[in-house]
This record gives C-alpha cells, sequence and structure tokens, in this order.
C-alpha cells in the first residue's frame, strides 16, 4: 500500500515537472527534448553529410517490413516498435563485430546506446560521453536522445507519445539485461497500460542484415598459467561455493564473459582487446558445467580440467554445447531449490531477461554475482604481475613519446591515426603483450573536447603544435591490464592551456593521496578529484575512475567512482582507474592513472576502522611544459617528485634493460626534480622571497662591513 501511494506521489511529481517544464523550454530546448536538434539535418535544405554517416534507410526499410509481418516474426501479431540494444548474449560491454547490431541498424559505433525503431522513427538514446559522436554518426533518420540533460524524453516517455493508445514494442529477451527489461516495463506500466514490451521469438537485425558472418579468425581457447593468476581454478571454486552457500544459494548461473575467464583460468578470442571465450557456466555444490562452443576447445584445455591437484577433493569440469544452456538450465531448475541469477552490480549489467525468466520466481535469488567482489582483489601474484605490466607499459610509452617528438621536431607527417598506430606497435614489442586493451583514443585540439573520441579513417585530423593531444590507451598483457592517459604538447601550450592541465594534475593527485577509513564509499571520494576543476567552474561528464583487471577487463566492477552513486567499499588489492579531464571547445586535458588499494598498517583509529590508501600504478612522465607549477601547493611538488624518482627508479631499470638509450634519456629529462618552494623561475611565495634576499643582502653587508 504505502509503496503504491509512493508511486502515485511520485507520478504526480513527474508531472508537475513535466509540466512545469515543457512550458519552461525554449525552441531549442524543445527540439533537444524530442531529439529533433540534429547536425545538419535541415528540413529545408540538403546540407553536406558529416563524413562519419551511413545511409540506414534501407535498412531500417527492411527492417520496419519485418516488424509489420507476422509470418516473418514467427508470432500472430506484429510489432509497432522495436528496441535494439548495443548487448550481446552475455551483456558483454564491448562485443564482437557480429554482435555490432545496434551499429548496423544506426550507424552509431558507441560501446552503449539504445535504439527504439518505430514505423515512422527511430531514436537513439545515448549517454553525455557519446552526444557529440552520434549526433556525427547518426544520419538524418535518426532522432538523437541526450541523456543526461534532464528535461530530455526518457525511453518510456516518447513510446507513450507515439503510442497514445498502446503499442507491442518488441525486443530480443537474450540481447538484453534482465534488470534493464524489468525497469523499463515498470517504466511503462507508470505511463500507460497497453504499452506491451514483448519478448521476439527471433531476432529482427539477424534477419535483415546483410552479411552477417562471423569473422574467419581463429577462436581457440587458451589457460592460464598458475606463475599469471596465482590461484587455481579448483581454489577459485572452492571460494565461491562458501560465498553461494552464505547465499543460501544451491547453484549459480555464470553469465559474464569476465567471471567464467577469472574462474576457470581461461581466455578465449572473441571479444575485440580483450580475451573472453563466449560460454555460460552452471556451478552447483557439486557439478560444473561448461557450454561453450567444442570446436574453441582443444586438447590442452581440457587437460587443464582434469589435471589433479594436491590437497584438493576432486571437482571436474563438463564441457557441454553452447546452445544446450537452455535446456540443461530449465532442467536443473526443476530439482535445485535455489539459484543465483546475477543482478547488475556497477559495469556488471547481469543476466539477460531470457536466463532470468528461465529460472522460476521461487527458486531465483536475484543479486550481483559474488565472484565481482573475488575477482576484484588479486592476489599476491597478480598484484606482483598488474606492477610488472605497468613498468613495461611505461617503457613503452617512453619509447613512443621520445620517438613522437623526435620525429615530429624532423617534420615527419602526423595524424591521430598514425600516433595510435605507433602506440600500439611500441606497446605490441613488450615482452608478454598479447593486445591493446581497447581502441587506443588519440584527440588533438577540438576533437579533445570529445571525452570519448577514437580517431578512424574519416575523422583522423593532422596533429600541429599548437595545441593538446590527449592519449588514452592501454595494453593487455598476460600478466596485467593496463589503461593510461597522457595529455601532452608539441609546441609552446598557452597560459590557458597550461592552467587548465595543472587543474587536472591537481585533481588526479588529490585523489591518489588520500588515507582514509575502511568504511569509505568509494563513491564519497569523487570530490576531491572534482574539487580543483569546480573550482575553476569546470567539471567532466564522465565517472572519475572504474576498476581494472588482471588481464581481464579494462572495466571491471564493483569500482566506479562518482558522487551520484551507491558507492560500494575499496578493499585492499582491489585496482581502479584515476582519471580526471576538463574538456573545452577547442582543446580538452585528460589525466589517466591506474591505482592500487594498499594497506596503511601503521595507521588505526579508535572507532576501530583500518586505514587504506592508494599506489599509483601508472609510471609514465607528465607533461612539464604544460604544468603551471605556480597553482601547486607545496605537497602536490613533492608528490610529483617523489611520483618521478618511482619512475626513474622502475621504468629506467627496464629502459636500460631493453637499451633503450634514447628513450632513457627523454624519460630523465622528463621527470626532472621540480624546486619544491618557489617556482621554477617565477617565484610564488612573496614574503619568503624577500626574506631570502634580506638574509643574502644582510649576510653580504657583514662581509663587506669587514
Ligand atoms: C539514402 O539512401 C536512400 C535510398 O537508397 C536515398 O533515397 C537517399 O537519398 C539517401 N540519403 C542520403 C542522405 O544520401
Ligand atoms: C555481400 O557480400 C557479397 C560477396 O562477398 C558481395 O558481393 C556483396 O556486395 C555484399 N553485399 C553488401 C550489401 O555488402
Ligand atoms: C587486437 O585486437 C583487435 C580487435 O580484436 C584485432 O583486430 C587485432 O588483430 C588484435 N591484434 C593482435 C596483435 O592480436
Ligand atoms: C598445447 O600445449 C603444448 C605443450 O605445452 C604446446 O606446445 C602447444 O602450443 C599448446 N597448444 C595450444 C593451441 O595452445
Ligand atoms: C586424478 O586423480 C584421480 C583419483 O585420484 C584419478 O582417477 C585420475 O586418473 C587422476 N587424473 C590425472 C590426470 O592424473
Ligand atoms: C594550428 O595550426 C594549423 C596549421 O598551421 C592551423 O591550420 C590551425 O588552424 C591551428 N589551430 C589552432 C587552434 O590555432
Ligand atoms: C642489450 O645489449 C647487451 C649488450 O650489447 C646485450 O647483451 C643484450 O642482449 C641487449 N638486450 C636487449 C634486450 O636487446
Amino acid at each position: 500500500m504505502l509503496i503504491r501511494i509512493n508511486i502515485w506521489i511520485f507520478v504526480i511529481f513527474v508531472l508537475t515537472v513535466y509540466v512545469h517544464c515543457s512550458r519552461e523550454l525554449n525552441d531549442k530546448e524543445k527540439r533537444i527534448r524530442e531529439g529533433t536538434e540534429r547536425k545538419a539535418c535541415s528540413k529545408f535544405a540538403v546540407l553536406p553529410q558529416p563524413k562519419s554517416r551511413i545511409n540506414t534507410t534501407e535498412r531500417l526499410i527492411a527492417l520496419r517490413n519485418v516488424m509489420s509481418q507476422p509470418t516473418q516474426l514467427e508470432d500472430s501479431l506484429s510489432l509497432q516498435a522495436v528496441l535494439i540494444t548495443s548487448d550481446d548474449e552475455h551483456q558483454t560491454e564491448f562485443v564482437s563485430n557480429y554482435d555490432k547490431r545496434r551499429e548496423y541498424i544506426s550507424g552509431f559505433s558507441g560501446s552503449s546506446g539504445d535504439a527504439i525503431i518505430t514505423m515512422d522513427k527511430a531514436a537513439l538514446w545515448v549517454d553525455g560521453r557519446y552526444h557529440l559522436q552520434a549526433n556525427d554518426q547518426l544520419d538524418c533518420n535518426w532522432l538523437l536522445m541526450m541523456e543526461g540533460i534532464s528535461y530530455v524524453l526518457t525511453q518510456a516517455e516518447w513510446l507513450k507519445l507515439q503510442f497514445p493508445n498502446g503499442a507491442r514494442i518488441g525486443a530480443d529477451p537474450k540481447l538484453i539485461s534482465a534488470d534493464q527489461w524489468n525497469t523499463l516495463e515498470y517504466e511503462l506500466k507508470l505511463q500507460s497500460d497497453n504499452l506491451y514490451l514483448i519478448k521476439t521469438n527471433i531476432n529482427l537485425i539477424d534477419k535483415i542484415w546483410v552479411n552477417h558472418s562471423e569473422t574467419e579468425q581463429e577462436k581457440q581457447a587458451f589457460t592460464l598459467a598458475y606463475e599469471f593468476t596465482g590461484k587455481h581454478w579448483k581454489n577459485k571454486v572452492i571460494d565461491l561455493r562458501k560465498e553461494l552457500k552464505k547465499m543460501r544459494a544451491e547453484a549459480m548461473i555464470v553469465t559474464a564473459l569476465d567471471e567464467i575467464a577469472w574462474l576457470l583460468n581461461i581466455r578465449g578470442r572473441d571479444i575485440p582487446y580483450t580475451r573472453f571465450l563466449k560460454s555460460y557456466v552452471l556451478l552447483s555444490q557439486t557439478e560444473i558445467k561448461f557450454f561453450v562452443d567444442k570446436n574453441k576447445i582443444d586438447n590442452n584445455v581440457t587437460v587443464f580440467f582434469n589435471a589433479n591437484i594436491s590437497g584438493i577433493t576432486d571437482s571436474t569440469v563438463t564441457i557441454l554445447d553452447y546452445d544446450s544452456i537452455w535446456g540443461e538450465l530449465a532442467t536443473y531448475c526443476q530439482t535445485w531449490k535455489s539459484v543465483l541469477v546475477p543482478s547488475s552490480c556497477v559495469y556488471s549489467p547481469g543476466a539477460s531477461k531470457r536466463v532470468y525468466d528461465l529460472v522460476p520466481d521461487r527458486i531465483r535469488i536475484s543479486r550481483p554475482s559474488p565472484i565481482i567482489y573475488l575477482k576484484a582483489k588479486k592476489n599476491a601474484i597478480e598484484i606482483d604481475g598488474m606492477e610488472r605490466a605497468h613498468i613495461r607499459d611505461g617503457a613503452a610509452m617512453c619509447k613512443f613519446f621520445e620517438y613522437l617528438e623526435t620525429r615530429f621536431s624532423e617534420e615527419d607527417y602526423w595524424d591521430e591515426l598514425k600516433v595510435a598506430t605507433e602506440i600500439d606497435r611500441f606497446r605490441m614489442e613488450q615482452h608478454l603483450a598479447v593486445n591493446i586493451s581497447f581502441r587506443t583514443i588519440v584527440a588533438f585540439g577540438a576533437h579533445g573536447a570529445q571525452p570519448h573520441y577514437e580517431p578512424s579513417k574519416t575523422t583522423s585530423q593532422q596533429i600541429f603544435d599548437n595545441s593538446t593531444i590527449i592519449i588514452d590507451s592501454g595494453g593487455q598483457y598476460a600478466d596485467g591490464t593496463t589503461d593510461v592517459t597522457r595529455t601532452i604538447h608539441l609546441g609552446t601550450p598557452t597560459e590557458a592551456q597550461r592552467n587548465i592541465y595543472t587543474r587536472v594534475l591537481m585533481a588526479s593527485i588529490q585523489l591518489s593521496t588520500l588515507i582514509f577509513p575502511d568504511n569509505l564509499k568509494t563513491s564519497s571520494v569523487d570530490v576531491l578529484a572534482r574539487a580543483p576543476i569546480w573550482e575553476i567552474g569546470e567539471d567532466y561528464p564522465h565517472a572519475t575512475g572504474h576498476g581494472v583487471g588482471a588481464f581481464l577487463g579494462v572495466h571491471e566492477s564493483p569500482i566506479r567512482i562518482h558522487y551520484s552513486g551507491k558507492g560500494e567499499h575499496f578493499k585492499p588489492g582491489y585496482f581502479f582507474s584515476n582519471e580526471p579531464g576538463i574538456y573545452l571547445r577547442d582543446f580538452g586535458v585528460r589525466l589517466e592513472n591506474v591505482l592500487q588499494v594498499i594497506e596503511k598498517p601503521h595507521i588505526k583509529n579508535q572507532y576501530g576502522h583500518s586505514f587504506l590508501g592508494f599506489k599509483v600504478v601508472t609510471l609514465i612522465p607528465y607533461s612539464r611544459k604544460l604544468m603551471n607549477l605556480e597553482i601547486l601547493s607545496l605537497q602536490q611538488r613533492r608528490w610529483l617528485n617523489e611520483y618521478n624518482r618511482l619512475i626513474r627508479e622502475f621504468v629506467g631499470a627496464e629502459l636500460k634493460r631493453q637499451n633503450a638509450t634514447r628513450a632513457f634519456y627523454w624519460m630523465m629529462e622528463n621527470t626532472n626534480h621540480i624546486p619544491e618552494y618557489g617556482g621554477s623561475s617565477i617565484i610564488t611565495s612573496q614574503p619568503l622571497h624577500i626574506l631570502v634576499l634580506t638574509v643574502i643582502f644582510i649576510k653580504f653587508s657583514i662581509v663587506v662591513l669587514y
């Protein structure tokens, strides 16, 4: 009852705000609200289209043709709308080319965004990271719904406006998380009694996608040795079973690919940049069923799963066909009394609607996967591996920066794509390099205004010496995953560029130096990073940080640092990124390091909390010429000097080992000691300056007098 009343209060509130807003909005805001504020899409003139757009007219016609024909839908009724998400069956963040259905229908290539297509309209919802990119990539068939702007229509509101008399909205239950489905269904219910979300029997995009086929590349699975994982998979299974007992779950279905990769110490080649293997795992206290395409499993993997290790009661992995999960899950659910079906948690969307529905309500436990927490807490061998990977990564970046500066000064032609290609090449030369960890971001000048701009053949811009270049890149090494951003300038930066850079640097240092009680929420530390940026009236439209895996995903739950988030707790052994930025119209700055959560055992408080702190594992020099030392505090300068000392010690040794003399000298030059008192050449502290001069003068006078 209480809930019901609350819902009504909420509805009245929403309606009030809605009515209020619609009265207040000016014409442009109204267009933004409805998604019609588009670049180069005038109704009155044919304008030249951005090069990154593809014409989706034919594809939309084909899709609508299927929507309107029940026989093609293998259903008895037609659909008035379809929802196309960016998910694959495992709700993976970056999907294989085969699974880029949302990109196929819309032309938008970002990692997240939902498309809804009706018989006469097509709309795409994207978050703040992608507003600019989506506007460039969507052709004029599309409405752009910029999530994060308060008055933009939600999917449910928009659908209600399109269909005042109701509609059937289709979606593929495998390609949407249960949480997203259930939330949307609830919101539709609030809007109207006759807007129905329908599980389609077929995938509509698969039906219309011309030349939709798997790439021919090798897909073999491979196993990871103890020297990288630090824990046998059987021990991980024992830990997981203990967690399941605590949750009173008899069994669990594991759907997230990073969780399976971690649990079984197995990797694959199904997902770009992340070595995941498309599979499902059903795990009970006695059994482990592994559902995977058997063609990807060779004898080495089978031997690995059958090997005996001393001291562990035997458990084996039964390998079954990927598609048999549906039948097996349904069968097991007839005997199991409680099954954990993962719900969403930070970057993990949880199981698909299809999986969720196969497990009957009475036995379903819907909670975040306990593997998230087991995996995030790296063991000693993984920590060691992460550190070593970051040192080699630092060496690769120093080699690259030295190379770029030399060749640029010799008037080589450079554009963003060439920078990205060269960085990737330097990384891949490193020991244990497997691939890069995501598509390298290189954003020169105005491209730096888009936090997630990725250069492509159509957008790559020539690089000059008059603006900043944001370089955000990382590597997958067998012993660890890296993710780093540096902003550089190849000429003489303006004062504005230096001040903005320094603000971002201050933000980064402030967060790195925090020492805190272990019950602090991850979301609480966000203000520390943002404060120096808020102080000048700026902000950044993304989280300050995300968890990072060990030779796993570059975005890993449970850490997400954003003040709007619920927040989890930091645990020693967690790794996460610290990446504040400022994005202006002409240029941008972002700086990113990976931090490790460590114990501060010497500090205790009287309330019984132990204390934690951070260790910076990324060791790559900052740009000295972009710093305005005057606005850095004494502590911040000390921090920089200590950071530079670590780079010289660890990356220096690595560069020597690799005989990289020129990169070594470049690194030494860029990690020079900076004056802790006073400015570089400009004196910051006037009174101190006067005092020093006075002392010198007095001494001098005494000498002269004598
Ligand atoms: C897109 O393709 C359709 C049909 O092939 C064509 O009529 C239309 O002019 C094209 N639009 C643009 C902007 O090229
Ligand atoms: C599909 O592939 C065939 C054979 O490779 C090619 O001839 C055809 O042009 C392709 N169609 C499209 C729409 O790309
Ligand atoms: C790295 O991954 C990308 C995307 O999957 C792939 O195209 C590329 O060939 C890979 N590079 C190497 C060296 O394996
Ligand atoms: C299987 O193991 C053998 C021996 O360790 C190794 O030489 C071979 O390369 C492995 N095969 C694959 C596909 O990893
Ligand atoms: C593992 O141990 C079991 C029982 O102790 C034995 O039957 C089996 O052959 C062993 N497997 C291997 C690969 O050594
Ligand atoms: C930077 O220099 C290039 C080449 O001289 C010029 O085309 C461009 O407009 C300049 N950009 C800015 C922001 O001054
Ligand atoms: C570095 O040079 C030394 C001496 O020339 C040589 O022995 C060593 O193998 C070289 N190391 C690498 C990584 O090239």
